[in-house]
């Protein structure tokens, strides 16, 4: 990859200062990603030149329709899908509720639901509220505390040809683990169940390609991979034209249209193809094509995987830190830099108040995955979340080191 300083000049943010006069240690990556200069540049130029609705005759107006466009494009070589089965919402939540709604018209009580133990709940509680409404049965697949990871064979056991829907996190966004999720999606369809891949943790580390998942919807939220708030589901055409989403009658009827409720964020949606090509800039070629996201995301795997390795080395000097799910430098390649953390003899929220002090800026509690902290008894005192991206460094690994071993001595 390039060189990180160059990588980092294009983040305004990352020149942020602390109260100590250091830099900011951006340790919060699962919470939100900062944005690149020509992403702010797209996202502020919208608003300033351009800002109309979509679809008039007028300059602005046309200019927005064809932002739009540009847009969906950019996403669907992004996932590898077509342009029509890229559907844009406000934020993942409300998007999986939006679909949750749509796919649960005709259940009835002989349907199943499965949904899954390392999730965020922004996947399982729509489709718990969902089975609620329909009187179906929901299982829950759990996953091993040690390892933090899931054994397929439970998944045979919980998906019976009842299930409906299999919802499933791709990548875990309070321990870092990333699920198989190609074979889950192979044992559900086995028995003619649908899978709804949430891949908001996953986008900013690992390339999408939902022809080779074979999945039936799966869901990013843009502001997590370098882009501004927005979420986008890929769903199969077929589905998008078979199932029947909530709208007002007048909206189009055309696909992702009738699936696109309301006024977005236009200035948003402009900002896409930036987000895009930034990322395929860091394949270090010119253009953004498939080949280059591909180039793009090795370097980024190759290099977080060094940051997770030289993580994982440090944290061993610090005897009162422990990991949660992999911790084996080995197994880099099976999670995301993001590590969920104990502190021994203080909560997650106390040791994020003193990080957040020496400029190091962390996530503490449950990260709404409540199911990981309740498998590890930490729904109390939480789990403290070192959250990296492509951006950080292994200077800020050391510095955090040092401030945690002040504090844990
Ligand atoms: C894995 C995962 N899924 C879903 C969400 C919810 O996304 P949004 O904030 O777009 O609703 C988050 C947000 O943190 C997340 O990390």
């Amino acid at each position: 990859m390039k060189d990180v300083g160059q990588i980092r000049s294009q983040f305004p943010a990352l020149k942020r200062k602390a109260m100590n006069g250091k830099p900011v240690i951006y340790f919060d990556g699962p919470g939100a990603s900062q944005m690149p200069n020509r992403v702010n540049r797209a996202y502020n130029d919208h608003v300033f030149y351009d800002k109309a609705n979509a679809g008039g005759y007028f300059e602005t107006s046309v200019n927005t329709t064809e932002e739009v466009a540009r847009a969906r494009l950019a996403l669907s070589m992004f996932m590898n899908c077509d342009e029509t089965e890229i559907v844009l919402g406000a934020n993942a939540t409300t998007s999986i509720f939006q679909f949750s709604r749509a796919l649960s018209r005709n259940w009835t009580s002989d349907d199943e639901v499965v949904v899954t133990k390392l999730d965020h709940f922004a996947n399982v509680s729509p489709w718990v509220e969902a089975a609620k409404d329909k009187n179906c049965k929901v299982t829950k697949v759990g996953f091993g505390v040690n390892t933090g990871k899931y054994n397929l064979e439970e998944f045979k056991k919980a998906i019976t040809d009842k299930t409906r829907i299999v919802a499933v996190n791709y990548a875990c966004n309070a321990i870092g683990t990333i699920n198989p999720v190609k074979e889950i999606v192979e044992i559900a369809h086995k028995h003619g169940a649908l899978v709804f891949v949430d891949a908001v943790h996953y986008a900013p580390h690992r390339l999408i390609d939902v022809r080779e998942l074979n999945c039936d919807f799966l869901v990013t939220s843009v502001y997590k991979h370098f882009g501004p708030h927005i979420s986008v589901v890929f769903a199969k055409k077929e589905h998008l034209e078979n199932f029947e989403p909530y709208k007002v009658e007048p909206a189009s009827n055309d696909i992702p249209n009738r699936w696109e409720t309301g006024t977005p964020d236009f200035s948003a949606i402009s900002a896409i193809p930036s987000t895009i090509k930034y990322i395929a800039s860091l394949s270090e070629n010119k253009g953004v094509t498939r080949k280059n996201l591909e180039i793009a995301y090795q370097n980024i795997t190759e290099y977080e995987n060094e940051l997770s390795k030289y993580f994982l080395n440090k944290l061993f000097e610090l005897k009162k830190v422990h990991v949660l799910g992999i911790k084996d430098t080995d197994e880099v390649e099976n999670r995301t830099p993001t590590f969920g953390l104990i502190v021994e003899g203080k909560t997650s929220h106390q040791t994020a108040e003193y990080l957040a002090k020496h400029g190091i800026f962390a996530w503490s509690g449950h990260f709404y995955a409540l199911d990981v902290v309740r498998e590890y008894d930490l729904e109390k005192d939480g789990i403290l979340r070192i959250g990296m991206l492509h951006y950080n460094t292994k200077r800020e690994i050391k510095e955090f080191i040092s401030v945690l071993k002040l504090f844990t001595s």
